[in-house]
């Protein structure tokens, strides 16, 4: 079980980082956090699955930030060399998985089928499944970005989602790691649409080269409940002023 009712801010590591680098950012957070006295939203990091186990340990100690992984298995368990179940996430004390990121899309092939079924793994182990959508550039200059995001959000969501254990993230794809944005009109278009598919009160976050420079007036659109950052999560400063934004 999620708690649905405060924005969340979640920090997706990709590839990057080290035990050191997951140690440090994860102590600065924290000082940051009691500094304020207080998370200003919900904040979850996701680092790298090898640093996980680092991260849970030094987050027992900051029950302000929770932890989540950036994928899981669609099987429970089974021979998948390489591959990381759900149960195993939850083991480690994540919080929540992230399926269907666009780089996992691309990089291994991952249709919206077996994003459904890493989403309903991660149901089954008691996970929250932050499920990820959205157009290329492509898509969006024929006209058809709020058309694919539907597609996608409709055959990757599992069923029985709800507030409870889902999480939209709404990630255009030109939008990823380029400094490129959509206007708050075109977010908050996207995220209007998404919403009108969803059952009440499922958080939808926006997610695309959100810097602090630019996180306040993201995080003030209509239907946006959070933010999922990519590189500006990798520096405790810039991740911790994008958490401060939350309206
Ligand atoms: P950037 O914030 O680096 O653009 O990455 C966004 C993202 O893909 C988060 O999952």
């Amino acid at each position: 079980m999620i708690d649905s009712a405060r924005p969340l801010v979640a920090g997706n590591w990709k590839m990057n980082g080290s035990r050191a680098m997951t140690r440090d950012l994860l102590a600065s957070l924290g000082t940051a956090l009691d500094d304020a006295g207080g998370a200003p939203c919900e904040i979850v990091v996701c680092p790298p699955a090898p640093y996980l186990a680092d991260a849970a340990r030094a987050l027992a100690s900051i029950p302000g930030i929770g932890l989540g992984a950036q994928d899981c298995h669609g099987a429970a368990s089974g021979a998948h060399t390489g591959d990381v179940a759900a149960e195993m996430l939850a083991d480690l004390g994540c919080r929540y998985a992230i399926v269907g990121h666009s780089e996992r899309r691309g990089d291994h092939g991952e249709d919206s089928a077996t994003v459904r079924a890493k989403a309903a793994a991660a149901l089954a182990a008691g996970l929250g499944a932050i499920v990820c959508v959205g157009e290329t550039r492509a898509d969006r200059e024929a006209g058809r970005a709020e058309a694919v995001v539907g597609e996608q959000l409709d055959a990757s969501l599992p069923d029985g989602a709800n507030a409870e254990n889902c999480v939209i993230a709404y990630e255009p794809v030109w939008a990823i790691g380029t400094g490129l944005t959509p206007t708050p009109a075109q977010i908050g278009e996207i995220h209007a649409a998404i919403r009108a598919r969803l059952a009440d009160g499922v958080r939808i976050l926006y997610g695309g080269s959100v810097k602090p420079e630019n996180a306040a007036a993201i995080l003030a659109v209509a239907d946006v409940d959070g933010a999922l950052v990519g590189g500006a999560s990798l520096d405790a400063d810039a991740f911790w002023s994008i958490c401060r934004s939350c309206p």
